[in-house]
């Protein structure tokens, strides 16, 4: 990973090949899918189309909770090679601790998938803070990243606080509340402050924090420039405050 580059692309929701095209001419390099998005094959077109080296874009997918037992595990993440259309992923997940997640099972067929060369790094996704000590013990591999939501209207900052004593990588999702961001008065009242819009400010402030790397949905040209040169914009300790201390759980996937 590009330890630069703090805003990597969600692809949740983009079935165009040319949108991911875009997105890696205009400089994104850290592509995240999953099985359970059914686009697997649609980054992997947008891949193929672009002239960039493989070794220069790092693509994270997720294995989805009923592909958890080991034997599946092995079987989906081929699939989903497959349709990626790639030799190895540079991160696969676990999506979600759930369905036939049992970590001293799935756990060891990440390892596996790992010392094959069929994935280089191991991940998990909406993983507590205590999930991630239980995953450590049965994990050979460090965890990479844990991805979860963040955004200013759910902060776990337990979790943050984890990837940096850990030196991983939070990955936030739904970094801009899933398209709720203008509605969140006080980074309204930051992003007119500063003449940007909500959605700068909420990827300035998470990118800011140490370990963190947020993957904003973008569908339009507009709006995936935007949102990369968001990670530039310098806010005020007392823009950081304000935000980090909005106190609303508005979880938006919750379990
Ligand atoms: N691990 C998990 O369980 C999990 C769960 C949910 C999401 N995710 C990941 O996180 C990614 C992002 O989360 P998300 O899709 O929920 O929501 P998001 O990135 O917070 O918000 C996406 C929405 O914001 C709009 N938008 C993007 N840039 C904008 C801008 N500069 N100005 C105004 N609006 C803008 C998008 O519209 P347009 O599309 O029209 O540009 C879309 O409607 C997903 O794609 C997926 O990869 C992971």
């Amino acid at each position: 990973m590009d330890e630069r580059q703090t805003v990597g692309l969600g692809t949740m929701g983009i079935d165009d090949p040319p949108t991911i095209e875009t997105a890696i001419d205009l400089g994104y390099r850290h592509l995240d899918t999953a099985q359970i998005y059914d686009n697997e094959a649609v980054v992997g077109q947008g891949i193929e189309r672009s002239t960039l080296d493989r070794d220069e874009l790092f693509v994270a997918t997720k294995v989805w909770i009923d592909k958890l037992a080991p034997q599946n595990v092995e079987k989906s993440t081929a699939a989903s090679l497959d349709r990626l259309g790639l030799e190895y992923a540079d991160l696969l997940y676990v999506h979600r601790p759930r369905g036939d997640y049992d970590p001293a099972e799935t756990l060891p067929a990440f390892d596996e998938l790992r010392e094959r060369g069929e994935i280089e790094h191991v991940g998990v996704s909406n993983f507590t803070v205590d999930q991630l000590e239980t995953a450590r013990d049965h994990l050979e591999a460090p965890i990479f990243a844990n991805q979860v939501e963040y955004h200013p209207l759910y902060q776990p900052t337990d979790a943050l606080a984890d990837a940096q004593a850990h030196d991983s990588y939070l990955v936030a999702y739904s970094p801009l509340a899933n398209g709720r961001a203008g509605d969140i008065p006080e980074v309204v009242e930051i992003a007119e402050k500063h003449d940007v819009t909500p959605q700068a400010v909420c990827l300035a402030w998470l990118t800011a924090k140490d370990n963190l790397i947020a993957i904003p949905k973008a569908s339009s040209e507009a709006h995936l420039r935007a949102n990369r040169d968001a990670a530039d914009l310098t806010l005020d300790p007392e823009d950081h405050a304000a935000v980090d201390d909005i106190e609303r759980e508005d979880e938006i996937f919750p379990e």
